[in-house]
């Protein structure tokens, strides 16, 4: 693993694509950046943290081992490296809020964008931009969303916050280059919010859904058992879990 430290940049997974097309990225490259002048979130949305508080970083990485239609399974490794890194720093009731948002009761306190680099329609690589919420304390209201400060108290030390947590991504990474894929699975399932538990939705035209998450598929779409018994399947731009 090679890590990169930079004071500010627009965004990580940005700087990693820019690179990649440069032809100059080693293989399990990391960069982390203490600030992000356009930080990107899923769906196009933008991230924002206060500068040199929370840790935002990515994860550029090879991929031989998938089909493009398996890389849900890096989205899942890379939740349960943030997830595992957490647990260990007794941050409480952990989950995963599918597809990736790691939550602490029901606050995300971590956001994390997968962008696929598909080349001679193969999946070649893959960045990982990860987002921790860490020693910042306040957030915009309209959202729940908290830190570890917020959850314990404790003022963290970035860098040991940072170490910690590329040893979970240095393991699961292995995990999917040995292809312990249900491995992977099961232990995502394991942690998925609101499993089994009746849950609200909303469509693409703000219709509210009421159904059962039963799980996600091999390729990443929302399993929901919905209220006439019917299970379906959804993809992140068609649904919404209200919560
Ligand atoms: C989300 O919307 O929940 C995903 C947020 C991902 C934010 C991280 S911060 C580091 C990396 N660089 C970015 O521009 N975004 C990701």
């Amino acid at each position: 693993m090679h890590l990169i430290k930079l004071n500010a940049i627009d965004s990580t997974n940005s700087y990693l694509r820019k690179r990649y097309l440069d032809g100059d990225l080693q293989d399990f490259t990391v960069v982390s950046a203490a600030e992000q002048t356009s930080g990107r979130g899923q769906m196009g949305t933008v991230w924002e943290s206060d500068p040199g508080k929370n840790l935002m970083l990515s994860v550029f990485k090879k991929i031989d081992c998938l089909a493009i239609e398996q890389q849900f399974y890096v989205s899942m490794a890379s939740s349960l490296a943030v997830l595992k890194t957490l647990k260990k720093k007794q941050i409480p009731s952990l989950s995963v809020k599918w597809p990736n948002d790691i939550l602490s009761d029901n606050r995300k306190i971590c956001g994390v964008l997968i962008e696929s680099i598909i080349r001679k329609q193969k999946l070649d690589a893959i960045i990982v931009g990860i987002g921790l919420n860490v020693n910042q304390t306040t957030f915009n209201k309209n959202f729940p969303a908290s830190s570890l400060k917020n959850l314990t108290g404790v003022n963290y030390n970035l860098d040991e916050v940072l170490h910690d947590l590329l040893e979970e991504v240095k393991h699961y990474v292995s995990l999917l280059v040995e292809s312990k894929l249900d491995e992977i699975s099961q232990e995502y399932h394991q942690h998925l919010f609101r499993k089994e538990k009746p849950s609200t939705f909303k469509d693409q035209n703000d219709n509210l859904i009421m159904g059962f998450i039963k799980g996600v598929s091999n390729s990443g779409r929302l399993q929901v058992l919905l209220e006439d018994e019917v299970l379906k399947e959804f993809d992140m731009k068609e649904i919404k879990l209200m919560y």
